[in-house]
């Protein structure tokens, strides 16, 4: 690639235990509520971009495939943001590799801008700190913002009435806790999903009858579950956890028309969770925007979470266990 010297960025997804579900703001990407969320040590993003004087337009790659589609679109259009902001007008080549499936509720976005987010602010000459990093990364997805920390992470909402609504929204890791937890991903399909999370957010805020109601579940869930993490309350975490991510797709399941992410096999998987903590073997379910279930666990009982979810049809299941926050990997010369 000709131009300037590129940066490297790779990031993790993450799994929110009290979930991101509905804007306040579409541009801003303001939510109506905080959330909470583990990174994982599985599945990361890496991004390069590398500044490109001699070219008119953004080159997106994603996967080793030029993209000129949806996916290069809202790259293109979040880089514009990192211009304006650095007050720069080069073009860029951005190469960006998965190692999750896309588009299928396994949290591509949220590591993707992340990485993103990163690899374009050291490119462009923009503040790297952290803090401010999650602002940017919120820019282009919601729940990247929290993929910028390991570890467990919040993302807050802002006040509505804050003078600058834009910087009082970001992520911020959450205090060490003695809770050594572990998510073993139970992936049943892999494929893009029906509706985008984007649209099925705006679908359920506009039309759900179960949307305030929703709200101020999430906003309780929040603090519970802080308080659960700090003490190492590992059945209070799982039970908010699992009642969250259920009362989200109530939500949308009640959206005009109805948003169904779960399938027959999430629900296998589902009831297989229940059987596992009626056998006194503690975990809880989580699911995002799509039909993969997440099991919440302690990390020693991980492995046996793991066999009994194999042995589901068609289920392959992944141990995740809590990972890092974004880094930047090298610079290339
Ligand atoms: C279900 O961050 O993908 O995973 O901000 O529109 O890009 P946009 O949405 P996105 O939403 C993720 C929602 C979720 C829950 C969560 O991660 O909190």
């Amino acid at each position: 690639m000709p131009g300037s010297d590129g940066c490297v960025a790779v990031a993790h997804p993450n799994i929110a235990l009290v979930k991101y579900w509905g804007k306040r703001d579409e541009d801003l990407v303001l939510p109506c509520a905080d959330s909470l969320s583990m990174t994982l040590d599985v599945f990361p993003t890496t991004t390069e971009i590398r500044l490109v004087d001699c070219q008119a337009q953004d080159v997106v790659i994603v996967d080793g495939a030029v993209d000129r589609g949806a996916t290069a679109r809202r790259i293109t259009g979040f880089l514009d943001l990192v211009r304006e902001r650095a007050g720069r007008s080069e073009a860029a080549v951005v190469a960006t590799r998965n190692t999750v499936p896309v588009g299928a509720g396994l949290a591509s976005s949220a590591s993707g801008f992340a990485a993103l987010a990163l690899a374009a602010a050291s490119a462009y000459g923009l503040p790297v700190e952290p803090v401010e990093l999650s602002r940017l990364a919120r820019r282009g997805s919601g729940s990247a913002a929290r993929s910028i920390f390991g570890g467990f992470a919040i993302w807050h909402a802002g006040a509505p009435d804050a003078p600058d609504p834009d910087l009082a929204s970001y992520a911020e890791p959450l205090a060490k806790t003695t809770l050594d937890l572990a998510l073993v991903a139970a992936l049943l399909e892999t494929g893009p999903k029906p509706v985008s999370s984007r649209e099925a957010m705006r679908r359920t805020v506009k039309t759900s009858p179960l949307f305030s109601d929703w709200l101020g579940m999430a906003r309780g869930d929040c603090t519970v579950m802080r308080e659960a993490l700090a003490r190492g309350d590992i059945a209070t975490v799982g039970a908010i956890a699992e009642r969250n991510a259920l009362g989200m797709h109530q939500t949308m399941e009640s959206a005009v028309p109805p948003v169904h992410y779960r399938t027959p096999a999430s629900h296998r998987v589902l009831e297989e969770v229940h059987r596992m903590r009626a056998h006194g073997l503690q975990a809880w379910a989580t699911m995002d925007a799509g039909p993969n279930v997440k099991v919440l666990c302690a990390s020693d009982d991980a492995e046996r979470v793991a066999c009994v979810l194999r042995q589901l049809s068609g289920c392959v299941a992944v141990v995740a266990r809590s990972g890092p926050g974004a880094t930047l990997d090298k610079t290339v010369r």
